[in-house]
């Protein structure tokens, strides 16, 4: 099938590449001519697991192309993914949804045939009827159908959960409309071990952001737990377990630390809690409204967690910083708690120098207060105590770091913020190990 993707940011580009490693032959729409041009010669602007090795396939044949045309783009394609961003608005009242109004509204008047439009981006519910209202007043030819089809990506997993998802999901109000998803997914549909959920638009709309809404809660309980833990001496790390095991749990999302972050959950909640309000569910409101207290709570968890390790206050003291992206596998830092951290460390008078193997250029460019070093040696050299803040393995499963990193600091003293190292070989160099809900570990 010929697809457009428009928007090729950290979904969109994983998505353009997946369809084009599923069989159909793909035109990215990228409005920023620098990034259009870096997705072009074959090479993603972002660092996602498996996508340069899937761009470098597909852009030398053709089979996957990148422009900055949204008119090249509607005279190619029979399905267009909108896959722009739905940032919060700058005054947390919601999504700003400026660039999906502007993706469709432009689309629709290039189209000269028959043309689905599926709409990836996370957006708020209404949103779809509003989009078929610009469709019915624009578009010059019958048959340019809208659905919408959110997407459940994991950023640092996005090429795998493109190709291999756990569901799709479609909300849509036409049999044509459903024509074409079923063409477009049918090389997925053809295994045969996943499900695709057909509903009305509003019904998709609200379930993507439930989905949002839960993983976040997930988090904030146990990092709830966390707190109760370091109260009362128990380890949040074998209660998550004991949880977990129930089924009717699951141990997914339950490691305590530094709370959520990055590009999409901390909006969504935020976005999600204030439709909540406006629609007076009130209930659901207040869960939302909590679950956002103690993610934000676990930054003041985290500082005074230094602190403590420290043993005395942090003005003066040198911390080499491990990770700064929002999470592993990806080179993002938007909204990232391991950079928020470190800015309010050096906000504390300490020197917090940083290493992250693929968000240093982010990293640099949106918090240019702290230091920086290429390397873990060279980023806690010298430095009184260690914080891991993102989990990335080469920290947390690397069995040289903490013999290496041993002879280069002052106090063997490790912050794991994100509850993910393996103790042994830590604790077999020398090192105490300070965590969020966990009794203190000594050699
Ligand atoms: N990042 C994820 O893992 C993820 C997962 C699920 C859902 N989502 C949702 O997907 C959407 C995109 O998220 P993202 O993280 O990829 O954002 P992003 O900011 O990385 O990407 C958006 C891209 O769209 C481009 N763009 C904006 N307007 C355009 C236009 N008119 N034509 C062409 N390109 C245009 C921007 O330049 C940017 O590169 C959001 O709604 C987000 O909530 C993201």
């Amino acid at each position: 099938m010929r697809v457009s993707v428009i928007g090729c940011g950290h979904l969109g580009t994983s998505h353009a590449a997946a369809m084009a490693e599923l069989g159909h032959e793909v035109i990215g729409v990228e409005i920023d001519p620098d990034k259009c041009a870096t997705l072009a010669g074959g090479a993603s602007w972002f660092y996602e697991a498996g996508l340069n090795e899937l761009l470098a396939r597909h852009v030398p044949t053709g089979r996957l192309r990148f422009t900055t045309s949204l008119a090249e783009a509607a005279a190619f394609a029979d399905v267009h993914f909108i896959t722009v961003g739905t940032p919060l608005r700058a005054d947390g009242r919601g999504y700003d949804i400026d660039q999906v109004l502007a993706a469709v509204g432009n689309l629709v008047p290039l189209l000269r045939r028959p043309a689905t439009i599926l709409g990836k981006s996370t957006v708020t519910v209404g949103t779809v009827a509003r989009l078929q209202e610009i469709i019915d007043r624009a578009a010059t030819v019958d048959g340019v159908e809208l659905a919408w089809n959110p997407e459940f990506l994991r950023e640092g997993h996005a090429v795998q959960d493109s190709l291999y998802p756990d569901r799709i999901l479609v909300g849509l109000s036409s049999p044509a409309a459903l024509a074409a998803v079923e063409e477009v997914f049918a090389p997925i549909l053809a295994r045969g071990d996943i499900e695709m959920v057909v509903t009305d638009p509003a019904t998709a709309e609200v379930a993507k952001s439930a989905a949002n809404a839960f993983l976040a809660m997930k988090v904030s309980f146990i990092n709830a737990m966390a707190q109760v833990c370091d109260r009362t001496g128990a380890d949040v790390a074998d209660v998550a377990r004991v949880m977990g095991i129930d089924k009717r749990i699951g141990p997914g999302g339950m490691r305590a630390g530094i709370g959520f972050g990055g590009g999409c959950l901390p909006k969504d909640v935020a976005a999600f809690t204030h439709r909540l309000g406006e629609l007076g569910a009130v209930d659901a409101h207040g869960l939302l409204t909590a679950v956002q207290d103690v993610n934000r709570s676990r930054q003041d968890a985290a500082v005074t967690l230094v602190e403590n390790a420290a043993g005395r206050p942090l003005k003066g003291l040198t911390i080499g910083y491990l990770g700064a992206a929002f999470k592993a596998g990806t080179s993002d830092v938007r909204d990232s708690p391991a950079l928020r951290l470190a800015d309010r460390l050096a906000g504390l008078g300490a020197t917090v120098v940083v290493f992250d193997p693929e968000a240093l250029d982010n990293a640099r460019r949106s918090n240019p207060r702290l230091e920086y070093r290429e390397d873990a040696a060279a980023a806690v050299a010298g430095a009184d105590l260690v914080v891991l803040a993102t989990e990335w393995p080469a920290f947390t499963h690397d069995a040289d770091l903490p013999a290496t990193a041993a002879e280069l600091v002052r106090n063997r003293t490790l912050v794991d913020i994100r509850n993910a190292v393996v103790d042994g070989p830590w604790l077999a160099a020398g090192w105490t190990i300070h965590q969020l809900g966990r009794p203190t570990r000594k050699p």
